[in-house]
């Protein structure tokens, strides 16, 4: 058995997050996304890993290198051009050959890992097997119908309610997917792409009328597409909620309050009339003063937060935030300075703001 990771894509809707790092560098709860996919395709048994990045791509390479922190075999692909997932199939066939193997879609992450949906698949013997989330908005996803326990056929974003099973990104084939692959016609330009991309379901789709056979398994706890910025902050939320606590600093004043579930790396420092309110994460060598952080907050290493109130936020590394005012369901991209308007005049609010950014004032 072994796993393809997709890790390149055009990563649009979080810029400008993406202009700048892959997006599947992006924390999650301070772990970047491609070591939470590393972390639940070993613990399924699997050590046999191909990455598919974007062309030229160096930075998951950097971090994931050759798998041997995940005790694993990592081996790469690059895309051309993020010419869709059935394209990354395509061009893993040779990585692949005969074996079966798991998919995961890199920006993917649930609740307890994928080891049992790999167990019922290999129980089952199916060419197919997709994981489905019951979902409240199924006209977003792909959806699936099913029909006496058997996937008759998925629907694309349907805009009359057929189930409410969204086919999440994790999928479990054998060989017989490279075959269907083959029959995928480019669709149409979707919004924000310059060219059209070869995309999975019509592959499934290929299956199921060919006779194969598609099983699924439901996934029992959360699923998260993190593809928004809205998806990674509710993916960070679903993962505090999990934490345990671990304080690994002892540089923290007396008089500072801690409640509920915290973990805080090293070398941080929080002092004066702090609150520090989990869940939340807070990295190492991080200078915290008079400074409330609230549920739900991830901040990364060598943050530097004075008078600040943040809850339910993501805060990328070497961050500095000086100012009173509450920042709430945010995102802030490594070196990011927020400071308090009244520190300099004229009085008002001085924006330097990246492309594709977005400030609520
Ligand atoms: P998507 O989220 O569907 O696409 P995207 O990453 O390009 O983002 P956006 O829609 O915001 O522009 O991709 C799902 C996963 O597949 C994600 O891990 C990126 C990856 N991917 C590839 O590796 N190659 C590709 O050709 C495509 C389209 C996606």
């Amino acid at each position: 058995m072994k796993a393809l990771i997709t890790a390149g894509g055009h990563g649009t809707r979080l810029r400008p997050l993406t202009y700048t790092h892959n997006k599947h560098l992006i924390p999650i709860a301070n772990r970047p996304m491609i070591c939470r996919a590393m972390d639940m395709v070993t613990e399924a048994g699997i050590r046999d890993v191909i990455i598919n990045v974007n062309k030229g791509d160096t930075e998951i390479r950097g971090l994931v290198g050759d798998g041997k922190a995940w005790k694993a075999r990592v081996q790469y692909i690059e895309q051309e051009a993020p010419l869709g997932l059935a394209h990354v199939v395509k061009i893993a066939q040779p990585y692949i050959g005969k074996d079966k193997f798991l998919y995961f879609l890199g920006d993917n992450i649930l609740a307890g890992g994928v080891k049992k949906y790999v167990k019922e698949f290999l129980k089952k013997g199916s060419s197919c097997h997709l994981l489905l989330s019951r979902v409240p908005d199924p006209e977003r996803f792909g959806v699936a119908e099913v029909k006496k326990g058997k996937i008759v056929r998925t629907v694309e974003k349907p805009k009359e309610y057929i189930s409410n099973l969204a086919v999440t990104g994790v999928y479990l084939y054998d060989h017989h997917i490279f075959e269907a692959v083959k029959s995928v016609k480019p669709g149409a330009v979707l919004p924000g792409r310059q060219i059209a991309e070869l995309d999975i379901p019509s592959a499934h789709q290929w299956l199921i009328d060919h006779g194969y056979k598609v099983t699924f398994s439901e996934v029992t706890g959360w699923w998260k597409d993190t593809g928004k910025p809205k998806d990674l902050l509710e993916g960070n939320q679903l993962i505090l909620s999990e934490i345990q606590t671990k304080i690994e600093t002892k540089d923290i004043e007396p008089n500072v309050l801690i409640q509920g579930k915290v973990r805080i790396g090293q070398g941080t420092k929080i002092s004066g009339r702090s609150i520090i309110r989990g869940p939340l994460v807070i990295g190492e060598n991080c200078i915290i003063k008079d400074s409330y952080i609230g549920p739900f907050t991830s901040i990364g290493n060598n943050a530097q937060i004075t008078d600040g109130e943040i809850e339910h936020s993501i805060i990328f590394n070497d961050t500095s935030i000086n100012c009173s005012q509450r920042i709430v369901d945010s995102i802030l991209g490594e070196g990011s300075i927020i400071t308090s308007c009244h520190q300099t005049l004229p009085s008002g609010h001085q924006l330097f703001v990246g492309d594709n950014s977005m400030v609520e004032l």
